[in-house]
Parts: structure tokens; sequence; C-alpha cells
């Protein structure tokens, strides 16, 4: 009998995938769910085939040269790999991938309950609820930002933003979005092309950012680029905190140069800057993109899928290096 691939899983992911490891895979899992540093990790790792990370860790070039050698694959339970310095794992010989397509329509609902939230001030208005301090109706009382007809403006259209801009046909919205390359009409199902972020952020009401965090896009929302928003406008972010630069959207918000921003992602979260916290006209989210029974279960069989197809010496569907 041939032995079975040695993996590390490094976070207690859903039964269902759990069960389906257990029947393929040697494997050595956290079930305690206690975020493991380098350190462990690296600890962990010796004499393993491969590994199944998240988000949560990081595998810097550092990192990935600390691997043991037997380490041939890593397979991300994550869409975003901005965790894993690819460079560093091409370099060593290791295949990566990661979990796209299955995560995108959890991921777009939760940017339109963004973008209804903060336009609606759907925070504030369940904190009066709760804590007392609602009136009545009166024509003035929590009046938000009309959603229906206003213009969104999608920066980086790919799986995600596309979902989002299907959803947001259904409010009436005008997508308007920019990307390095054009779609086709398709595609593009009458949404408006922006050559630059520039030309994108001058008509958007609402701007939903939803680019990869790169070296490129980081902080690509600074006080710069806010300027150039229209009047009132409002900020949804479900990509990766570092797009945002807080200081500036912060400080936008208490002026009201911003109206609202829903943010279901931060640098450094947990550990999100506190302001956040303080401002009536932010609607926020602890990183809930794909956090539904359906999705969390069919990420991991779709990394269970890539790391079947590499063991099976075939190419991974999700392969990025
Ligand atoms: C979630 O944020 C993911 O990248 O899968």
């Amino acid at each position: 009998m041939v032995a079975k691939p040695k993996i590390l899983v490094t976070r207690r992911y859903p039964q269902a995938v759990l069960d389906r490891i257990g029947q393929n895979y040697d494997a050595v899992i956290n079930e305690t769910d206690e975020p493991y540093d380098v350190d462990r990790l690296i600890g962990l790792a010796q004499g393993m085939d491969g590994l199944m990370p998240t988000l949560t860790n990081k595998l810097d070039r550092a990192a990935i040269e600390r691997l043991p050698e037997t380490v041939k694959v890593i397979s991300t339970y994550s869409v975003g790999y901005e965790h894993i310095d690819l460079e560093a794992a091409k370099e060593r010989g290791i295949v990566v991938t990661n979990t796209p397509d299955v995560l995108t329509d959890a991921t777009a609902d939760i940017a339109l309950l963004l973008i209804l939230g903060a336009a609606r001030r759907g925070a504030e208005g369940d904190r009066l609820c709760r804590e007392g301090g609602w009136i009545g109706w009166t024509p003035s009382f929590m009046v938000g930002i009309e959603v229906t007809g206003k213009r969104l403006g999608i920066y980086g259209m790919g799986r995600i933003g596309l979902a989002i801009a299907k959803r947001a046909r259904g409010f009436d919205m005008e997508i308007h979005y920019h990307k390095r390359c054009r779609l086709s009409p398709e595609e593009e199902m009458g949404a408006i092309y922006h050559e630059t972020p520039e030309s994108l952020l001058a008509v958007s009401d609402f701007l939903s950012l939803n680019c990869p965090d790169t070296p490129e896009t980081h902080h690509f929302l600074n006080a710069e680029r806010i300027a150039q928003l229209p009047e009132n406008p409002v900020i949804i972010n479900t990509a990766r905190g570092p797009v945002v630069h807080d200081d500036s959207l912060i400080t936008a918000l208490k002026t009201g140069r911003v109206a609202a921003a829903g943010l279901d992602v931060f640098e450094n979260e947990p550990n999100f800057d506190p302001r956040y916290k303080d401002l009536p006209n932010t609607f926020l989210l602890p990183h809930l993109g794909s956090a539904t029974v359906e999705t969390r279960n069919a990420m991991g069989l779709r990394a269970l899928d890539n790391l079947d197809a590499f063991f099976r010496g075939e190419e991974p569907r999700d392969r990025l290096v």
C-alpha cells in the first residue's frame, strides 16, 4: 500500500473538509484552532509533503526558506494569496494553489450588505434600538443615502467585482469599473469602463474596492484619491484592509468628505484602527466575506481538489506558481 501524503492543516477547517482529509491524508490538524506563529508552523511542517494554510498564516520569503525540503505544495484555503511569497515558493520549486470561484457569491453578498448598511445607517439604527434613543418617527430621523440609481464604481473587476455588479443592477445602480484590461461587451453587461483609477473615482458615488493586496494597490485609497471622489461618497471594502490608508479615510469620515464606509476587511486585522469604532458613519464587519457554511465547505473541498491533483501528479486547477 502506498503511504498517504503527509500534510499540515493549520486551522480547524469545517468537519466535511476534515473528514475528507482523514480519508486521503496522513494529516496533522490544528484541532484547537489557535493561530500558529511562524516558528510553530515551521516546527510542525517538519517531514510534511504539503501544507494547507490560510490567510492567517504569513508565509513570507523568510518562512518559505525555512520550510523543510519535503514540502512540495502549499494549498491555501483562501482566494487571496498575499500572505504567501509566490516568488520564494517558485524558487524553491513549491507549487502554490488557492480557492477562487467558490467564495465569489458569498463575498458579493457581503458587499451589498455593506453598501446598504453604510448608506442606510444600519449599525447606528441597530445600536439605537438596543441601547435606547429612538425618539419615534420624524421626517428627519436617521435619514441616510439613497442607493437606488446611484453610480457604483468597482475598482478591480474580477470575479467578485462582477458578482457585485450583477447584484447592484437589481438596485438600478449604474456600474462603472476600472481594471487593467477592458472586459468584453458580454462580460461588461453595460458597465462603463474607465481606463484610469482617477476617471473611475470621479464618478463613484459608491466606491467598491475589489482589487488584490499588492505593492501597487497598497494604500490605494489615500487622501489624494479621496479628494477625487464626488460629494458624499460611500466607501466599501471587501478586498483587503491595506488597500485603504486608514488615516486618510478616518479623517475624511470625520470631516464629512466621505459620507460613510462599509468595511469587512482592515489593515492589521483583527487589531484594526480603533478610531473606526468611534465614528457613527461606519458599518463594520469582522472579515465575513466567505463566512457561510456552504462557502467555507466549498473552499476546503476546492483546496483538497488541488492537493489531490498535485499528489496524483496532475496539474492542480488553481495553481498560482
Ligand atoms: C478571504 O478573504 C479569502 O481570501 O479567501
